[in-house]
């Protein structure tokens, strides 16, 4: 699987030649200035929540690439309203059989409103079981018990987490949610774009160390094969 980074909480997987976006915020996003978003290619794109720094491309990479939108039945809606067809929606607990595997939509602990105000649903995570990894993109959350029930009944490979603090977990309890999902590697998200989430990179590399997992910092426009 290969996973390219685009700034914030977006990252754009490739598996087994199926394209997966989410939470497109680049174009807003003055640290990702060198992704083009014309040339991004997406199959799907998920998301997590209706906040801004989510979706803010939504539309513009849609249009380009007719890729379907994943998302709660509110945000779904709201995307419909505007004529964007290709549409999937779920909710708390559901679980879908895609191509590039099975989706199902956690809880998340946040708020989730739409750009324009419009209620934007719950605010969600995602546990996939794809064909080649399992993994959990967490959304924006706070730490949350349920999430020992993810480790309970998936084995996670590795975790997209927010790390950034402030409107999310930090990295004191992103770790902890690594315990709880019961893995040892975290792809943080979520940090360093606005100065409220501003994070000192070498601190919490060496928090995470200390406690055995591995948290991985991407570069903006850096790709990795997990
Ligand atoms: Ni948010
Ligand atoms: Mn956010």
């Amino acid at each position: 699987m290969k996973i390219t980074y685009l700034g914030h909480a977006c990252f754009l997987l490739e598996i087994s030649n199926t394209k997966i976006l989410f939470d497109p915020f680049i174009t807003p996003n003055p640290l990702a200035k060198k992704i083009e978003i014309n040339g991004i290619k997406a199959d799907y794109i998920l998301l997590s929540h209706g906040h801004q720094d989510h979706v803010a491309d939504v539309e513009a990479i849609y249009q380009n690439t007719s890729a379907t939108i994943i998302a709660n039945f509110e945000i779904v809606r709201w995307y419909q309203k505007k004529g964007l067809e290709k549409v999937h929606p779920m909710n708390y607990g559901g679980k879908w059989k895609f191509d590039f595997g099975t989706v199902k939509m956690v809880n998340a602990v946040h708020s989730s409103s739409m750009p324009d105000g419009t209620y934007g649903g719950n605010p969600a995570g995602f546990v996939i079981q794809s064909k080649e990894k399992a993994f959990y993109y967490a959304g924006d959350t706070a730490l949350h018990q349920d999430m020992k029930q993810i480790g309970e009944y998936y084995t996670i490979d590795f975790a997209f987490l927010p790390v950034g603090d402030n409107f999310t977990m930090d990295i004191q309890e992103a770790l902890e949610a690594a315990k709880y999902v019961k893995t040892q590697k975290i792809i943080g998200m979520h940090y360093d774009t606005f100065p409220y989430i501003e994070i000192d990179h070498t601190a919490i590399r060496k928090l995470a160390q200390d406690q055995g997992k591995e948290l991985v910092l991407m570069e903006i426009g850096q790709s990795i094969e997990i």
